[in-house]
């Protein structure tokens, strides 16, 4: 049983090097005497069964009853088989905000310096709302879905994130010049919670656009706010500006609800060998520190992380390093100490 302090969280490791860098990250907080306790489940691709329910009964009552999850990459088959997990389990907990910052790391070379942005990704409905159908042959619809519910929360929890991390400003992205009606309801919506934010900037750039600026200049942003499909593309651009997705963390957040991963995937060309790089997943685990409010150990678990990679004496070999999954850990953990 956790003791009253202890956060309990769902741990799903996930496949491919999911399990490997989920075991580090457990070490790392063992070391760093995190109040987590965690609840481990098994989810994967391998164990979906076509016309089942995708999500197991056991991660779904553990992640309801615990409120918190960290997870490992699961693999998605292209174009055919079972639907997506992670879909699956960002519609089951209407885990309504895709949360991913983006800045640079210290010591490793990247196209642009001093980027430090957050993109908010609408995470539920958009392109991705899985309405799709043929016509007639050779002619398909895919049915764009954009409410007022979802655009005003989404709206909302950027300004509230952008209030409560000190930001001084939000950026709403959109194609409202084509599409009028539904990216100009999700624009409305924006524009609605900047007027009750009175005190942080507003802009607003068509997606085109917000691309070529931030391919020019990203350290013009801050915290941008997007519907799902331009927030999916934006982001991982976002990633490139400071070297790719290898360090990427997220968080996807709901009412009552929150589940952190690294933005990465399964990486089936390195899985089982012990040379993941654990630090995208570990970043992920520090915002789920200052999500359920433990915002200094957060800050000091990733200021160890980041210590280890300016260094760049011990570093895996997705970033031109040589050393493990397991050694990259221990010169984390030795920073931990006092
Ligand atoms: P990937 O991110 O798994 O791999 C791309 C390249 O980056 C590979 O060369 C891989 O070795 C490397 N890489 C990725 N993470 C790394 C890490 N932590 N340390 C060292 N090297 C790393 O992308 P890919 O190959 O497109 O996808 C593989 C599978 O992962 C697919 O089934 C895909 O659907 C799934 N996926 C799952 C995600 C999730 O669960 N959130 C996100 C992205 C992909």
């Amino acid at each position: 049983m956790p003791s009253q302090n202890q956060h309990p969280v769902t741990l799903i490791p996930g496949e491919g090097i999911g399990p490997e860098i989920a075991d580090a990250v457990v070490r790392i907080f063992e070391s760093a005497e995190a109040p987590v306790s965690w609840e481990r489940v098994e989810l994967s691709s391998a164990a979906a069964v076509e016309g089942e329910p995708l999500l197991p009964e056991a991660v779904i009552e553990s992640v309801r009853k615990n409120g918190t999850a960290l997870k490992g990459p699961l693999a998605t088959p292209i174009g055919k088989g079972h639907g997506s997990l992670n879909l699956a389990l960002r519609k089951t907990f209407q885990l309504y905000a895709n949360v991913r910052p983006t800045r640079n790391v210290a010591g490793l070379e990247s196209r642009f310096k001093n980027v430090d942005l957050v993109v908010v990704r609408e995470n539920t409905e958009g392109e991705y709302s899985g309405l799709e159908h043929e016509v007639a042959p050779g002619v398909v619809e895919s049915i764009k879905v954009i409410t007022r519910t979802a655009s005003e929360r989404i709206a909302r929890y950027a300004f509230e994130y952008a209030a409560t991390a000190n930001r001084r400003k939000v950026s709403a992205v959109h194609k409202a010049n084509i599409m009028k009606k539904s990216d100009g309801l999700f624009l409305q919506c924006c524009r609605e919670a900047a007027e009750k934010y009175s005190h942080i900037e507003y802009d607003e750039l068509i997606v085109d656009n917000c691309c070529m600026q931030l391919v020019l200049d990203p350290c013009r942003f801050d915290v941008m706010v997007l519907p799902n499909l331009y927030g999916d593309i934006v982001s991982d651009l976002c990633a490139g500006l400071v070297g790719g997705l290898g360090l990427a963390p997220s968080g996807n957040i709901g009412e009552s609800i929150a589940l952190f991963e690294s933005v990465h995937g399964t990486a089936p060309d390195i899985a089982g060998q012990g040379k993941a790089n654990p630090a995208a997943l570990l970043f992920s685990a520090c915002m789920m520190l200052r999500h359920l409010g433990e915002t200094d150990l957060g800050d000091r678990i990733e200021r160890a992380c980041y210590d280890v990679l300016a260094e760049g004496r011990c570093l895996t070999a997705d970033l031109g390093g040589k050393v493990g999954t397991r050694e990259f850990s221990d010169a984390v953990i030795e920073k931990l100490q006092p």
